[in-house]
């Protein structure tokens, strides 16, 4: 077999960015093995390249130009390429004009038709001679997001047989002054929560014993069919038989209602776990974010969690260096870790993006200045995670196996609260990932916890 008749209809695929990227590359794999695609693990490998996008910061996003540049002299041997997610919908054609090797722009609520882009793709020439620049194949979805409702694919491959995301709303209405988001992801869309519930089941009937509701503000969700809140959808996806583990992720402070912390109280499978990005602990930051919330709310939300009966762990996101932020702001933030005391922290430096409204603040602050913030952010949240996970050390508590350590001889579990637990087992005990196991924690380190099996 020649190497082109090789690459026929393979597949390389690549994934940046959050959760929601993550759970739409499963939509794509599906997607495209529903046309007799197959997926292969390396570029040389696959006639088609494809790279699904992160444009949250200006890092994320070089990375994808980057790739596409390693890998242009391979367009020689009939390799196709194509630019999905954030990146996609930001740039658009202007894609083509920096990676001229690029045949695929698409976006995130355009994957529904990508069977019809493919067999556009595949009928194509392969042109790639200097002057053929002009005649190369240009294929996009682009669409509008403003009105579709079903952001389904009709095929989903899922790669974990044990723990699955379902979206349930898609983008964003709240246009933080920082944040590409609401323009890569269009207006917020949820689906009908008797749909999710559907998915939900069909979910668990395969095995599924953990669901992670996704959204880039979960917690916005508004049942097309006006039917549950976003707590009553929680709690009811919680309930349903063989489910044991539910997660949603991520939250907004302005739409977290106190209903949420009942609905974990009061449902043993909704997971002791959430994560509230503040951004910044300055009201006058969060102002200027336009983040809808002041930092007296925020904290009565954080309440709502401290006084719950069951232990939640809480975590967050954090901006440093957002513009104008001062060192008395930058002190604010720190304090209000203190007052927290959050499980785990994503810090990241202030990094200005196309279409935003803070594009046009000045981004004064120097890159040194905002490392010596996040260094010094971080350095301290690790002191408050150790503190945090020493209060575990001898409790009991099931973990999700994930898979073993050889190396070290441990197997690797994860605990409701979303902390990673290390633990051993007695020889001869073995288990398959996805299985719940009862665990001593033994050992309490900044980021993960150490434990042993409990008999039994
Ligand atoms: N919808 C979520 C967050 C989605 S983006 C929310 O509102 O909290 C994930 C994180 O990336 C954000 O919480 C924020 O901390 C960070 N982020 C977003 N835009 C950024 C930017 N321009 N520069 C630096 N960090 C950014
Ligand atoms: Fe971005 Fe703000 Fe929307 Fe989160 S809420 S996705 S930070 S605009
Ligand atoms: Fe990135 Fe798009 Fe997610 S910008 S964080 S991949 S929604």
């Amino acid at each position: 077999m020649s190497a082109a008749e090789q690459q026929d209809k393979t597949f390389y695929l690549e994934t940046f960015g959050c959760q929601m990227n993550a759970h739409d590359s499963e939509k794509v794999v599906g997607t495209l093995v529903s046309q007799g695609y197959r997926q292969v693990p390396t570029v040389e490998e696959a006639g088609l390249v494809l790279y699904n996008t992160c444009s949250i910061r200006d890092k994320a996003e070089q990375k994808v130009f980057h790739r596409l540049a390693d890998f242009k002299k391979l367009e020689k041997q009939g390799k196709r390429f194509g630019v999905l997610g954030c990146v996609a919908q930001q740039e658009g054609e202007k894609i083509f004009e920096k990676a001229p090797h690029v045949s695929l722009v698409c976006g995130s609520a355009s994957y529904r038709k990508l069977p019809e882009m493919l067999l556009q793709i595949e009928r194509a020439p392969v042109l790639t001679g200097k002057f053929d620049i002009q005649k190369r194949l240009r294929v996009t979805g682009l669409d509008d997001r403003e009105t579709d409702e079903c952001f389904e694919t009709e095929f989903t491959a899922r790669t974990n047989p044990h723990r699955g995301y379902i979206t349930i709303i898609e983008g964003c209405d709240k246009f933080c002054s920082y944040c590409v988001v609401p323009f890569t992801r269009g207006k917020e869309r949820s689906r009908t929560s008797d749909s999710v519930l559907a998915e939900a089941r069909q979910m668990a009937e395969l095995g599924y014993t953990e669901i992670q509701l996704l959204g880039q503000n979960v917690n916005s969700y508004k049942d097309a069919a006006g039917k549950r809140t976003f707590a009553e959808l929680l709690a009811a996806v919680g309930e349903v038989r063989g489910i044991r583990r539910v997660r949603f992720t991520t939250s907004h402070p302005r739409d977290f209602g106190k209903d949420i912390i009942d609905a974990i109280d009061s449902v043993p499978a909704l997971c002791d776990h959430v994560h509230l990005p503040v951004q910044s602990g300055s009201t006058r930051v969060l102002d200027a974010m336009q983040r809808l919330y002041t930092r007296e709310q925020y904290l009565e939300r954080i309440s709502w969690m401290k006084s719950a009966r069951r232990d939640i762990s809480i975590t967050s996101d954090v901006i440093v260096g957002f513009p104008g932020e001062t060192e008395d702001d930058f002190q604010l933030t720190l304090s209000l870790l203190d007052e927290v005391e959050y499980d785990a922290v994503f810090a990241f430096k202030y990094s200005p993006r196309p279409n935003t409204p803070s594009i046009k603040m000045e981004d004064a602050i120097p890159d040194e200045e905002k490392s010596r913030r996040l260094a010094a952010l971080l350095e301290k949240q690790r002191e408050i995670q150790k503190r945090r996970n020493q209060k575990h050390l001898s409790e009991i508590v099931e973990v999700m196996v994930e898979g073993k350590n050889d190396a070290r001889g441990q197997w690797m579990g994860r605990t409701s609260q979303n902390k990673t637990l290390n633990f051993v087992a007695p020889e001869g005990c073995s288990f398959e990932s996805g299985s719940y196991v009862p665990v001593r924690v033994t050992t309490a380190l900044p980021n993960s916890l150490v434990g042993e099996m409990v008999d039994g």
